[in-house]
């Protein structure tokens, strides 16, 4: 299908490959934060998931989290899940668009992929795994429990990274017929990459 190819494409640029070897900081001790750019019917990441029985921590320099999250997400299990994702680069102080962005038309179909960005510091301490799989990000009631999430990650990548870039990461849920639902979830996660 069309859209897998798009994946296929997009994904490249944030996926593990062999050139530089960085390390990530999370720039917020909360990691998510509110979306500079507002738009209509934009949520933040609380109107996704229910933080209260999860804990951010940091230990020396590294961010941790663990704990369970639910969702919390006024939508339907049978809905689609749209992720839109964009990166922006800090220059003198104003944040610049960068080419990378990843548009994932079914997220469901990816979240547990080993071969994603997000899989290494987080589905990937998911528990229980083969029960929650099917539950997504679009059940409402869903628990993810999770181990030991280190947010500090060491990852490779072919992009030549430097400084601090954020991520503005876009949620969006439609319908069988293909209606976007009134509830659009939007985060901003802020990482320092230093080469090593
Ligand atoms: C997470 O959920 C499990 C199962 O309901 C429960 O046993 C555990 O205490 C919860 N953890 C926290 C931090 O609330
Ligand atoms: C988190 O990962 C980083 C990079 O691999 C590592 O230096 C750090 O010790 C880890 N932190 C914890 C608490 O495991």
């Amino acid at each position: 299908m069309w859209f897998s190819q798009v994946l296929i494409v997009l994904a490249v640029y944030l996926n593990v490959s062999y050139t530089y070897k960085y390390v990530g900081i999370p720039v917020d001790d909360e990691i998510f934060a509110k979306c500079q750019e507002q738009r209509n019917n934009q949520y933040e990441v609380n109107s996704l998931y229910d933080f209260s029985e999860f804990t951010l921590e940091m230990v020396g320099e590294s961010v941790i989290g663990y704990g369970n999250v639910t969702t919390v997400w006024d939508v339907q299990p049978t809905d689609r899940i749209q992720l839109d994702f964009q990166i922006l680069h800090l220059e003198k102080g104003t944040w610049q668009p960068t080419i990378y962005s990843m548009k994932v038309l079914d997220f469901c179909s990816v979240m547990y992929d080993k071969n994603q960005y997000w899989y290494q510091f987080w589905t990937r301490n998911i528990k229980h795994q083969d029960v929650v799989k099917s539950k997504c990000i679009n059940t409402p009631g869903a628990t993810l429990q999770h181990n030991v999430c280190n947010f500090t990650s060491i990852f490779e990548s072919h992009l030549k990274l430097f400084g601090i870039y954020k991520a503005e990461i876009r949620l969006s849920a439609f319908d069988k017929f293909q209606r976007i639902r009134p509830i659009l979830i939007c985060c901003e996660v802020k990482v320092e990459f230093i080469r090593l």
